[in-house]
Parts: C-alpha cells; structure tokens; sequence
C-alpha cells in the first residue's frame, strides 16, 4: 500500500533537504530532496530497515548502483546514487513529477492508441534493463511513473540481482516482489529472466486493458496457485473495449511456460505496434 503524499517527517537526509513526502510502499519511503550542494531536485527512497536480508544484499545492490548510473535511456528512471550509513540505505533517483500508472488506469479516458504508446515505452525501457543483463523483478503499475508530458519512466528495476533474489525466495517471497505480478516460475524458486519480466507486464497490461486483476483471489496462497496453473479469463472477454488481438498478446505474456511468452521486449512492442497500425 502507497502512503498518500504530504508533509514529511523529516526535514533532511544525507546532504539532502527533504521538502515533500511522496509515498510509502513496499520497500521503502519515498521523499522528494534537493541536494544542498548542487541544487538538484532529486527523489530519496530510503529503504525500511528490515528489507535488507543481510549485509551481502546491500553489497549486491551498492554494485548494481555502480552499474546503474552508467544507464541511460528515456524510459529508465537515472539512479544517481546509493548512500549507506547512520540514516540508513537510500536510493537517490531522478524525481518524476507526474503520475504512476495505478493512477492512470483509474483515472484517464479510454483510449487505445494511448494505452498501446504507453505499453511501447515500458517495453523499450524493459528491454534497455534486460540489455544491460539486468532483469526488473518489479514490474507492476506502480513502477511505471510519467513525466508531466507523458514519457513512461520505469523505476525500482533489479533490486536484487537474479541470482540473489531466488537465493532469498524462501525468507519471504511477498517481501521481496509483489505478488500479484510475479511470474509463475519464481514461484517456483528459479531464476529471474527477461520473459519474468515480460510475464509480469503480462499482468500489468491484463489491468490497463480490462481494469481488472487477472485473479481475484483472498489468500496468497490461491494467487500462487492460480499463477502455476490457472489461465484468467481472456481479456475482451472481461472487457469488451479490450480488441482480441490485444488479448491475445496478454494471453501469449501470461504463459504458464516462459519459452511460449515473447522472446524479447522488441518483439512484443514489434507486435503490439502491428495491433495499433491494423486498427487505424
Ligand atoms: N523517482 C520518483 N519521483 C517521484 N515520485 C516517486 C519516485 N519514486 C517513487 N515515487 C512515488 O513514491 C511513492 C512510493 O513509491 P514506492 O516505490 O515506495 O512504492 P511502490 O512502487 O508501491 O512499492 P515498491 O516499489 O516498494 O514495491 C509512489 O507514489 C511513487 O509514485
Ligand atoms: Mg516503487
């Protein structure tokens, strides 16, 4: 659950002053900051202290950082920064000021060709991540935040290296992704790839086409079960808005095997852009 943005209980962090509180979720709380050095705004997700499992894991994340600064791509959040130390581990991440797709799909008009752009860029930013070797494990609305002019910025990608994430699966698997988009095959303890990620856009696109979870389920437990085994509803079927071939695709991303999903982000966004151009 997001803490809904206001005043925060902080007045600085680091070298940071803290104006604003954005969020709280999962991982972390969320401020915006500027530098008092260079004057840049910036957003601080300074993590709860019990997301860590162990000190390897904050070595893991401090190295990806190093790596992750290096990145640069429209549709990829820039991480600046990872601070350790008497404050506690934060992420100092470009500050996106519009917002995130939860938003959006409660919020915005019906519109195709708008959904299907917004679809286009998260794939280019997913498949930016998976070509610099990284998988997101993330990938959910909430994740996907906009600029005021309406470029997609993906954020929170690879907390965990792949490796580490299956290591860590057993400590708590809820703690460490969010259930409702995780792929079937890291409940099953293997290791995250790119078509996890592609899966989990699955269920992303499931709500931005048909405004409904894929699985309405009361317990963890089902969902899992129902992400081993269980194919939802098809989309037009759930929304009669949602074209078939649209459908279709998210049927194809939610495969139970992940050799059936989409060999690459490309190859989706190639074939999402055919469904866009058919319609016209
Ligand atoms: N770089 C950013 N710029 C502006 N707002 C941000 C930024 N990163 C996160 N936020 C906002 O802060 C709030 C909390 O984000 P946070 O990432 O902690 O939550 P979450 O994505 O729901 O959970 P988690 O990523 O931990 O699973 C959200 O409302 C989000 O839109
Ligand atoms: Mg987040």
């Amino acid at each position: 659950m997001v803490l809904k943005a206001g005043a925060a209980d902080r007045t600085k962090l680091y070298h940071f002053k803290v104006d604003k509180l954005l969020g709280k979720g999962g991982s972390g709380t969320v401020y915006r900051g500027v530098d008092t050095k260079s004057g840049q705004v910036v957003a601080l997700k300074l993590f709860h202290s019990h997301y860590f499992q162990n000190r390897s894991h904050i070595k893991e994340l401090a190295k990806s950082v190093a790596r992750f600064k290096k990145f640069k791509h429209t549709n990829i959040m820039a991480i600046y920064d990872f601070l350790t130390g008497e404050e506690g581990e934060c992420l100092v991440q470009e500050y996106v000021d519009g917002p995130d797709l939860t938003w959006y799909i409660k919020n915005r008009p019906w519109d195709i060709s708008e959904r299907l752009m917004i679809c286009a860029q998260i794939c280019n930013g997913l498949q930016y991540i998976h070509d610099q070797g990284f998988t997101h494990h993330d990938l959910k609305p909430g994740n996907v935040l906009f600029t005021r002019t309406g470029v997609v910025k993906l954020s929170d990608y690879s907390l965990y290296r792949a490796g580490l994430l299956s290591s860590l699966m057993d400590t708590g698997l809820k703690d460490l992704v969010t259930p409702m988009y995780i792929a079937p095959e890291l409940i099953n303890k293997h290791k995250a790839t790119p078509q996890s990620d592609i899966y989990s856009l699955g269920i992303t696109m499931y709500l931005l086409f048909t405004e409904k979870v894929p699985f309405e389920v009361d317990s963890l437990q089902r969902l899992y079960q129902c992400h081993l085994k269980t194919m939802p509803d098809h989309p037009s079927a759930v929304n009669r808005r949602c074209p078939q071939a649209i459908g279709d695709v998210i049927m194809r991303m939610l495969a139970k095997d992940p050799n059936e999903r989409y060999q690459d982000c490309d190859m989706l966004r190639v074939h999402l852009g055919e469904i866009g151009k058919s319609r016209i």
